[in-house]
């Protein structure tokens, strides 16, 4: 395990592109796959997690060449795979394993998907339960990985998921896409979109209205070639840091703003950054993109609610650290994060304690107390790259430096993050 120093900083000054956005990766990455033809992907995440997706994809006979970060699939169509020699390895990337759950299960063959220790604590009966419903059948042990998926032909469900869960929604409409019928899901609250416009991107008709989304299943994809904003989630680190720092400001340039994931801004605004979007014209696979400028004015307390969090659910590390630098940071209704890459919960409050903050943690979410600047200490990443990356800005605030033990677990999603934070902090 690998331990960095972060120095304390006076400020965060400078003009970025962020990795290519994951979500987006690993769907594009799939329907390239199902589709016929080759496609062309401009900008897909280097991380780890997007990774597992494309080996998990070659496991399955799909031929994919990677050049930096320009990825080319060769997809043979709906029921174009062909049965994997060894279990599937998802890695560290719940999506990779759910949305992969949902191909999976429309296939005339048994798989296995297996992941890391992290990925086998997470709960899987999410999307085992609908799947089953619509005909497959799916091993498991208690509802954890490993999955030993018995694929076959599916029938099109109504399936109403009892958390709002973006993953989930797209297994279900994987499935689906193989489907007979009209496959639909109704969500508790609207999660993030990027499967519905992925799925219209390489030519399928899908109908969204309110929390209902709908398609009818053995549509035929296209393949595409198609360019990946920068992460989002992977941005937030840096707008936190330049909200939170006396004297900063830093421009995200060619960044997804798909307004399911951005509910961040209006909560750096509310804490009293200057926020300023410039949207770019809009491109083929239907995701806003564009400029995001945050500089320091004011700092204040943040209070998120329940209505709040799925729009920010992988944002919430980076706003906990926004109480080393002042208000106090509160967030409810967010039980979720406890099945994250780590139990989000008590690896923010442990390690925010350890940089010396005050922070109690609830059952649906954390009080970080704002006040002085900590006294500094060591934090423990848990394995989980989002919080690594937390604590480090939380760190630039501290009077001390401040270590992060396992910090190498930022290449799960932002392979040179510390890289950008040196360049950042000069
Ligand atoms: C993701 C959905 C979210 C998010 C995760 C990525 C996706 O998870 O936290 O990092 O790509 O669909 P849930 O769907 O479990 O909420």
């Amino acid at each position: 395990m690998s331990a960095r120093t972060i120095a304390p900083a006076a400020r965060v000054r400078g003009a970025l592109r962020v990795p290519g956005d994951k979500s987006i990766s690993h769907r594009y990455a799939l329907l390239a796959a199902l589709a016929d033809g080759r496609s062309q992907l401009a900008g897909y995440a280097p991380g780890a997690d997007c990774r597992s997706t494309l080996a998990c994809l070659r496991a399955l006979g799909v031929e994919i060449s990677t050049a930096g970060d320009a990825v080319t699939i060769v997809g043979h169509g709906l029921g174009g795979f062909s049965p994997p020699q060894a279990p599937l390895d998802a890695g560290n990337s719940g999506t990779t394993m759910r949305l992969l759950a949902g191909v999976l299960a429309a296939q005339p063959f048994r798989s296995t998907l297996v992941g890391d220790a992290s990925l086998s604590r997470r709960p899987m009966r999410r999307v085992i339960e609908p799947l089953e419903r619509m005909g497959a059948r799916i091993e498991s042990t208690e509802g954890h990985a490993p999955l030993v998926i018995h694929g076959g032909p599916l029938r099109a469900i109504e399936h109403r998921p009892r958390v709002p869960s973006a993953q989930v929604k797209s297994a279900v409409l994987l499935a689906g896409l193989h489907a007979e019928g009209v496959t639909s899901v109704i969500e508790p609250a609207r999660t993030r979109d990027h499967t519905e416009r992925a799925l219209v991107a390489f030519g399928a008709r899908v109908a969204c209205t309110g929390s209902t989304v709908s398609m009818a299943g053995r549509q035929r994809l296209a393949a595409r070639s198609l360019s990946i904003p920068g992460d989002f989630s992977s941005a937030a680190f840096w707008l936190v840091a330049a909200a939170a720092l006396p004297g900063s400001e830093v421009a995200i340039e060619d960044v997804g703003l798909n307004p399911t994931r951005t509910a961040l801004l209006a909560v750096l605004r509310r804490f009293g950054a200057r926020v300023e979007v410039r949207p770019s014209a809009p491109d083929d696979g239907g995701e806003p993109r564009g400029a995001v400028v945050v500089a320091h004015d004011r700092t204040g307390d943040v209070v998120i609610g329940p209505e709040e969090v799925p729009g920010l659910i992988d944002e919430l590390p980076a706003l906990a650290a926004l109480a080393a630098h002042g208000g106090t940071v509160t967030v409810r209704g967010a039980a979720e994060l406890r099945v994250k890459e780590s139990d989000r919960i008590a690896s923010l409050v442990a390690g925010l304690r350890g940089l010396g903050l005050e922070a109690e943690e609830w059952p649906d979410g954390f009080t970080v107390r704002g006040g002085g600047p900590p006294r500094g200490g060591a934090a423990d990443a848990r394995g989980d790259h989002r919080i690594a990356m937390a604590m480090a800005i939380a760190a630039l605030g501290a009077r001390q430096p401040c270590t992060i033990d396992g910090a190498e677990t930022v290449a799960i999603s932002y392979p040179d993050f510390f890289e950008t934070l040196d360049r950042l902090v000069a």
